[in-house]
């Protein structure tokens, strides 16, 4: 599994930057009327901390029930995986943690109670040391007895008074699969204290977007599921946005999470040097990712064990939309700090963006991507 921190200051959150851009939506969305800015009023509002901070953990690629190093021995790598996630979750003492998906290996599950024991399992260090969180759910999770929107309805039930998450408007996100496949469109206010009024201008806004992949269940015919973030959370993303510009005058920064890198997490990738594109953490060179036998050199060091970097449908560029939407729409006239990834395992990334993303293009802005560590 994977974990990583980051720590945004309230002085830098606030900073904005990119010309406000007009909004004109392509396509009507029938529930724009309605975006309701108080989502989730039975939760507390979240805040940074009194002295401007706000500390959110990542943690993602859990792949519980995963059976492919040791058959027969999920329980302990589950258990093992539980226990890293406690010592984390209680080392670093977040405001606030996301799951980037692939909580569970859906695959490996043979029935729904599998599924279910492996949520309240894994959810329950979160309980313990009673850190809010969300999920945006990956490949693994749309599997034999388990969608987004079926493992999101676990997690709210397993955390009732932490789980952030919440579904999708009513045809945004799944596509052709309905609903269910694609349910992990949603935003979460940050505000600048904790005596903030629900409903205003927060400091920051946690977005997470629906990357989908993986298969229908098996009662639907266990049909491959589109693996980029459907074109219709472009028009939701637009006129959320919008409907938050005319609330709040400006929109605050915003920080994207999404399952499957983007394409120009590729692009990012692909263009040497490397080396000097990794930033965060000392301990991310390339030395320190051999490859899966020890070997140092690997086709992109340091960066990733895929080749190429595996990214949302990178052929037809079908992530296009919601990119534009960022880039063009409501959304982009503030600052995105960053659009981070799960999925590829074995990389541990920062880049800046080679793309055209407004503010996402700039030196401290960043595409992340994470590394899948077994415990
Ligand atoms: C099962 O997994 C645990 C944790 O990864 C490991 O320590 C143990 O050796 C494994 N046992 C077998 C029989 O593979
Ligand atoms: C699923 O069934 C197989 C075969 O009976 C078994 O080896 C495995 O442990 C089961 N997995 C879970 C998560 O119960
Ligand atoms: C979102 O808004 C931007 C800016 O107006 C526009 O370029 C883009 O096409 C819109 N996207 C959709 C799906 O409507």
């Amino acid at each position: 599994m994977q974990v990583s921190r980051l720590l945004l200051a309230l002085g830098s959150a606030a900073a904005v930057c990119g010309a406000p851009l007009a909004t004109s939506l392509q396509q009507p969305w029938r529930g724009a009327d309605k975006v309701d800015l108080r989502p989730s009023p039975h939760l507390p509002l979240l805040s940074f901390r009194p002295d401007g901070t706000f500390k959110l953990a990542i943690v993602t690629d859990t792949h519980l029930l995963d059976n492919q190093l040791a058959p027969g021995n999920e329980s302990e790598v589950n258990g093992a995986t539980i226990e890293e996630v406690q010592r984390y979750l209680e080392r670093e003492r977040p405001d606030f943690a996301v799951h980037n998906g692939d909580v569970i290996s859906g695959e490996a599950a043979n029935n729904t109670k599998n599924v279910e024991d492996a949520i309240a399992q894994l959810f329950s260090p979160f309980v313990r040391a009673r850190v809010p969180f969300a999920v945006s759910h990956g490949n693994h999770d749309n599997d034999r007895y388990s969608t987004h929107a079926s493992l999101a309805r676990l997690e709210r039930a397993v955390a009732p008074q932490l789980c952030y998450s919440r579904p999708a408007p009513p045809g945004i996100g799944g596509g052709r699969f309905g609903d269910e496949v694609g349910s992990d469109n949603f935003w979460i206010p940050i505000h600048a204290s904790r005596k903030a009024i629900r409903g205003s201008r927060p400091a920051l806004l946690l977005w997470f977007l629906d990357s989908r992949s993986g298969h229908t269940t098996l009662e639907r015919g266990y049909q491959p599921i589109d693996s980029w973030v459907d074109p219709a959370v472009a028009i939701w993303l637009n006129a959320t946005a919008s409907a938050m510009q005319r609330a709040w005058g400006t929109l605050p920064p915003s920080v994207i999470f999404t399952h499957i890198p983007n394409r120009y997490h590729l692009v990012a990738q692909s263009k040497a040097p490397f080396r000097a594109k990794l930033g965060g953490v000392t301990d991310e060179r390339p030395e320190h990712f051999p490859g899966p036998n020890g070997d140092a050199s690997r086709p992109h060091a340091g960066l990733n064990i895929d080749d190429p970097l595996d990214v949302q449908d990178k052929a037809a560029s079908r992530d296009q939309a919601y990119l534009d939407a960022i880039a063009f729409g409501p959304l982009g006239s503030s600052r995105i700090h960053g659009i981070h990834s799960g999925h590829d395992h074995a990389a541990d990334w920062v880049s800046s963006c080679p793309c055209a993303l407004p503010c996402v293009g700039s030196s401290d802005a960043a595409l992340r991507s994470a590394r899948h560590r077994r415990s």
